[in-house]
């Protein structure tokens, strides 16, 4: 039987990260609302002890979601821990995630703390969490650099004192998928307990490896995928969860896993982020990026008109997006054939040997035909007859 793998999304948390975004309340609640309806299992909604604003955000956001645990990120600091209890008292599903840096690097120069205070502060701040939060997440920040015995015992600590997911951040982008996959197979074989949590991927896309690394972590053991819609994050950006639900479910065979995202609402959220993040969708992303059904070439279009799976994996509808043929100067006949009847000409395979070299001398100078191009041609065509 197949297993669940749930998506926990932090848009609005790693996801306002990125430079120059900073949503309003508005934005907050649309984003919220939608990543809901596209079938998230949880939502980092912020970071209450950053600001006035982070926690006045997430304590809306959890009167608001309907089905999504509401999430406010924490240091393991008093504080913190605090006002992400005191801003999700009000959601559905309250959670916390509390997070604390292991690797060596972060160790030495960041915390300036040895391996103990941090075992001593994972047990001490998990067991004051649990007094008022039931659902905490861990993570051992960089976690990919950290030391696989302490990384071990750092988690074990954690679900010793009541965390009930565990979260393994790739948090600068570095591991390969071998490596990434090799970190949950080294949990799974040491950690006591392991199946009486939740284990997430988080995975940063610094060497373009963030989807791949959540796919391993899956392939792995992980049972949630951490990720933002259209892979914002700090610096190159998270793991984009539109493209990951989109590889488990064209690649189910591989993974042979369930989720509950409503692949249709792909491209309804992904447009909301897009707006709200004033950061269009770059045209050949992967899922949502206006090129990613679109099929130029002469080749390409004629395969696809005679079956559109020569050149598509995904049909685009299932992820809310339409299929295009844009017309320049590498097409064919057949979709200039195909363009004109869509826009009323009765056009036959005999018409295209006068109007197809009309079009390629007209095409060799322009970017991308327009309608408008297309019924200048069909004028000097029949000007011609
Ligand atoms: O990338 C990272 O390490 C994080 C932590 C806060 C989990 O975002
Ligand atoms: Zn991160």
């Amino acid at each position: 039987m197949a297993s669940k793998v749930t998506f926990y999304d932090t848009t609005m948390r790693d996801g306002e990260q990125t430079i120059g975004v900073n949503f309003s309340i508005e934005e907050k609640i649309e984003i919220a609302k939608g990543l809901d309806d596209y079938g998230v299992a949880a939502i980092e909604a912020g970071f209450p002890a950053a600001s006035h604003k982070d926690f006045e955000e997430v304590k809306r956001i959890a009167e608001v979601v309907d089905n999504a645990k509401v999430v406010g990120l924490a240091r393991m600091v008093r504080n913190d821990i605090n006002a992400v209890i005191e801003a999700t008292k009000d959601a559905k599903h309250p959670m916390i995630h509390v997070f604390i840096a292991t690797s060596p690097i972060h160790r030495e120069f960041k915390l300036h703390m040895t391996k103990e205070e941090i075992l001593d502060k994972i047990k001490a701040d998990v067991t004051f969490t649990k007094q008022h939060i039931q659902d905490i997440v861990f993570s051992p920040e960089d976690a990919t650099r950290t030391e696989p015995d302490f990384l071990v015992a750092s988690v074990q600590t954690a679900i010793d004192a009541g965390a009930t997911m565990i979260n393994i951040p790739d948090t600068v982008g570095y591991d390969t998928p071998e490596e990434y996959g090799e970190v949950f197979e080294n949990l799974r074989q040491n950690i006591i307990g392991f199946d009486t949590v939740g284990w997430s991927t988080h995975t940063h896309n610094d060497l373009g490896m963030a989807t791949a690394n959540a796919l391993a972590g899956i392939a792995h053991g992980a049972t949630e995928i951490q990720g933002t819609i259209n892979g914002i994050g700090e610096r190159a950006g998270n793991v984009d969860m539109i493209e990951a639900a989109a590889a488990i479910h064209v690649r189910h065979e591989n993974f042979n896993v369930e989720t509950d995202i409503v692949l249709a609402q792909s491209k309804a959220i992904s447009d909301i982020v897009a707006r709200a993040t004033r950061m269009p969708v770059a045209g050949n992303k992967p899922i949502m990026g206006r090129n990613a059904f679109a099929h130029e070439s002469g080749i390409h279009q004629d395969g696809y008109l005679k079956n559109p799976e020569t050149y598509e994996i995904l049909k685009p509808e299932m992820v809310g997006a339409t299929a295009s043929l844009p017309l320049g100067k590498l097409s064919g006949s057949h979709a200039v054939m195909s363009k004109l009847n869509s826009l009323g000409y009765e056009v036959m395979r005999e018409d295209m040997k006068a109007i197809f070299p009309i079009f390629k001398s007209v095409a060799e100078e322009s970017d991308l035909i327009t309608d408008d191009q297309l019924k200048v041609i069909m004028q000097v065509v029949e000007e011609k007859e």
